[in-house]
């Protein structure tokens, strides 16, 4: 929680709260922005910084009342608290002695952010004019400020009422004429106003910076929400700026994309007008659950002995039928996030476990990647002791719940099960998912503090599955663990890429719960590369070891024309909205997912098989899987497509798209496909789609949710001097330690292999664990 400290009103709808953050204060830069959340449900906004104090531990924002969250904000008093704080995010802005004068022009609101650059040109030395505006007297503030900084200051306001009459823009054509020896203006404020400011400076080249505050979710890279398009290029406000060359950026397009929400804003405003009152009263409801916290499997009594082996036990003598997984059916499913598959009941589950030979040498374990012993668990399961089979999964795997449900086993331990051979293999997946689901809130998780604590301490960077594994296998051996977590919560992708109905939050809770009570402390809210960078990590921050665990966050786009309009997502973007902000729950939720009804998904993997199963939950009439190979050469797991095509997913194979076609006013109105033929195999095995001459056609969709996979965030690579990535920027290891090229920084998970699955990622959270320990020189008391 967050202390607003000060709170000043400006004027009418402007007011200005100072923050206790003080980590942030110490590591924020002009040019820096923060995401504020207020509340659990509330949506994350970015506020540009418009001062700080590193002595007191405060951050200045200054805020408009523009729609809901912002009037709620208004409300909020002095020593009030808000939920989150991130920060500082974006690039600092590029202020240096420049041998001239430097023009800052603010405009409205944005006259509070280019404050601090202000300030900081003129500590470089340089001379400094300052042009502020305001649409009337009754909304200036800082002129003082502003005058003890400038050389000389500027004041308009639209109606004349104070300073100047006329707009900024007016004001810098006299200032440029007057004063020849401007070498730099920055231009902050609303879109048309620092696009006026760059249309004045464009004919004399005069470098003009502006800063984007474009729409955002996570402001860490990871949803491309923010996308801009600069010198024709794609960028990411939030990471590549938020300061941009002006006159490179296409203003126009972006004015479109502000527009995105404009719906939902006004809707959420009207709605919050008319019923504060009884929304204020409104009580949350709890979180729906497929399945209660706790456990309601009845355990049965464990047999004293294995039951007798059906001897010798063969494929004849085992039952050739899968116990089926019960299932929400399809038509009632597709309306609602409730998890689809159910769960064994016991009945089911040890039929299952009979279909088990037991095998000498079993050959689904060298299928799994962190060596579950399965013929072990499913053995314990046979003789009905549950407990000691969730310790035996547990010894090798700390997420079995998480793992039994979204492992693809099929291309994994099952593609290799013997039985698989004459019949379907043994359901190994739902057999873990059945012991750890029984287990849950049972207390059967051992929680050992080490026999010889270390006094060691490591730092774990993201808490997705990499990162969760490689924290618990550090704490079971003594060492002092501090997890931190750029979101809101920890998770990572199971929180806000899979949704729901697939692995509700709850047992991801269950799991990270599991870890806090083994002392592993979680810090949320925290981006490393920003609050604090690698190197204070292992240096003053005194940790001797640390792990990147960030996965490969960034999405990719196809780079066909079209992309900016709106309706156009990454997959990331949107199962974020929804998942991560809850955006499923609006009104309930602030943030808005401004899907249409006709949805196009590109892509065929796991992703976007969330994506069309989300979209049709959120209420999409027509949901089409566009995927330019076929069936066969899907990366989805067999299940999730299966559960797609039930619930209404059309599918095009052997499609690719070619351009986004939109309206005027910027919104999607069809995809412009071309249809494919499978060549020669390429690179990575599958035979390589290549077009069909004359084969053009339109698809009729408004929304278009891209999920094509993603790539690495730049963010610890940027921040991490003498760290090495490759080509695509996933860090480079040590194969044997799983050590950097940084002394005592470790990595694994997506972030080194790309894009990959959770039980990969968390064999590499624990195979670095066990470097960090050598490194460390733990004794890890054969418990690794
Ligand atoms: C929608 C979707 C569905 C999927 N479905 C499946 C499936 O069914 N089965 C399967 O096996 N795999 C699936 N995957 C893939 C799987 O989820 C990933 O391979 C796995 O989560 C990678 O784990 P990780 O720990 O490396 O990274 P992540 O899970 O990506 O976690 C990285 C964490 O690091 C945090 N972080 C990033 N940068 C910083 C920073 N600078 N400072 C602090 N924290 C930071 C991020 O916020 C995030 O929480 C799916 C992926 C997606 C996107
Ligand atoms: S290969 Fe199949 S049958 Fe053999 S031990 Fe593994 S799960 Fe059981
Ligand atoms: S807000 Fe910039 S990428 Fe998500």
């Amino acid at each position: 929680m967050f202390l607003i400290t000060r709170r000043e009103q400006f004027g009418p709808t402007t007011f200005l709260w100072d923050v206790q953050a003080p980590d942030v204060a110490r590591a924020v830069r002009p040019g820096h922005f923060v995401m504020a959340r207020l509340d659990q449900h509330g949506e994350r906004i970015p506020l540009t910084v418009a001062d700080f104090n590193a002595s007191h531990g405060t951050v200045t924002v200054v805020i408009q009342t523009v729609g809901k969250t912002t009037i709620e904000m208004a409300t909020l008093r002095q020593g009030d608290f808000i939920l989150d704080f991130i920060g500082p995010l974006g690039l600092p802005s590029h202020i240096r002695e420049l041998d001239g004068t430097v023009v800052l022009v603010g405009g409205g609101l944005g006259v509070a952010p280019i404050f601090p650059q202000l300030r900081e040109y003129k500590n470089h030395g340089n001379r400094t004019i300052s042009i502020v505006g305001f649409r009337n007297r009754d909304l200036m503030f800082w002129e003082d400020r502003f005058r003890q900084f400038s050389d000389e200051l500027i004041v308009t306001t639209d109606d004349g009422s104070y300073g100047r009459k006329g707009f900024v823009s007016h004001a810098l054509a006299d200032v440029l004429a007057a004063n020849p020896d401007v070498r730099e203006v920055v231009a902050i404020g609303p879109l048309p106003m620092m696009k006026a400011c760059c249309e004045v400076t464009r004919p004399s080249g005069i470098p003009t910076i502006v800063s984007l505050n474009s729409i955002m979710v996570d402001g860490t890279g990871m949803c491309g929400s923010c996308r801009v398009t600069v010198d024709g290029k794609m960028k990411f406000a939030c990471v590549d700026g938020a300061d941009f060359d002006g006159h490179l950026v296409n203003f126009d397009e972006l004015a479109l994309r502000q527009k995105r929400f404009e719906h939902e804003e006004k809707a959420a405003l009207a709605r919050y007008r008319t019923e504060s009152a009884a929304l204020a009263s409104l009580k949350m409801p709890a979180e729906s659950h497929s399945l209660p916290p706790a456990s309601t499997c009845t355990l049965p009594q464990p047999a004293a002995a294995a039951p007798k082996p059906l001897v010798p036990k063969n494929l004849r003598s085992i039952p050739p039928e899968r116990a089926p997984m019960p299932q929400q059916p399809p038509e009632v499913r597709r309306h609602n996030f409730d998890e689809v598959a159910l769960g064994l009941n016991l009945d089911a589950a040890l039929h299952e476990s009979e279909r088990c030979l037991r095998c000498k040498k079993p050959r689904c374990v060298p299928g799994c990647p962190v060596g579950i012993d399965i013929p072990g668990f499913i053995a314990a399961l046979q003789r009905k002791d549950i407990q000691r089979s969730y310790q035996i999964l547990k010894s090798t795997n700390a997420l079995p719940a998480v793992c039994g449900r979204v492992c693809p086993q099929e291309s994994q331990c099952e593609a290799t099960c013997v039985v698989g051979a004459k019949y379907q293999p043994v359901a190994i997946g739902r057999l873990e998912r059945f012991v750890a689901d029984c287990a849950m809130g049972r207390g059967w998780d051992e929680f050992p503090s080490a026999h010889v604590p270390s006094q060691k301490k490591a730092a774990i960077i993201g808490s997705g599955p990499a990162g969760l594994a490689c924290a618990g296998e550090l704490a079971r051996n003594g060492v002092q663990v501090t997890i931190f977590e750029a979101l809101h919560v920890a998770g990572g992708v199971l929180k806000y890429g899979i949704p729901e109905f697939r692995l509700p939050d709850f047992i991801i809770d269950a799991e990270i719960d599991n870890l806090k009570k083994m002392g592993v402390e979680i810090r949320l809210d925290t981006v490393i590369g920003k609050l604090f960078t690698i190197p204070q990590l292992l240096g003053d921050m005194g940790y001797q070891a640390a792990f990147v665990g960030t996965g490969a966050g960034s999405p990719k786009f196809a780079q066909i024309p079209g992309e900016a309009y709106n309706g156009v997502f990454s997959a990331n973007e949107f199962l974020t909205r929804v998942n991560l902000m809850r955006g499923y729950r609006q009104p309930l939720y602030d943030t808005p997912v401004g899907m249409g009804k006709r949805v196009a998904v590109v892509g065929a993997g796991n992703t976007a098989m969330d994506a069309c199963r989300v979209a049709l939950r959120m209420g999409a009439e027509q949901v089409t899987c566009v995927y330019r190979r076929t069936r066969r050469e899907s990366p989805a797991r067999t299940e999730e497509l299966e559960h797609a095509i039930e619930e209404g997913v059309q599918f095009m194979w052997l499609t690719a798209p070619v351009e986004i076609v939109g309206d005027p006013s910027g919104w999607v109105t069809g995809m412009r496909c071309q249809k494919m033929e499978l060549g020669e195999p390429d690179a990575s095995g599958r035979r390589r789609p290549l077009p069909a001459a004359g084969s053009e056609f339109l698809l009729d969709v408004d929304t278009v949710i891209y999920a094509l996979g993603t790539t690495a965030n730049p963010i610890i690579a940027q921040t991490t001097p003498g760290l090495k990535v490759n080509q695509w920027g996933y860090i480079e290891i040590d194969e044997r330690t799983r050590m950097t090229s940084v002394a005592g920084l470790f990595a694994g998970g997506d972030i080194v292999t790309g894009a990959a699955t959770v039980i990969l990622a968390m064999g590499a959270g624990k195979h670095a664990a066990r470097g960090m320990l050598e490194y460390m020189s733990v004794s890890t008391g054969g418990t690794v």
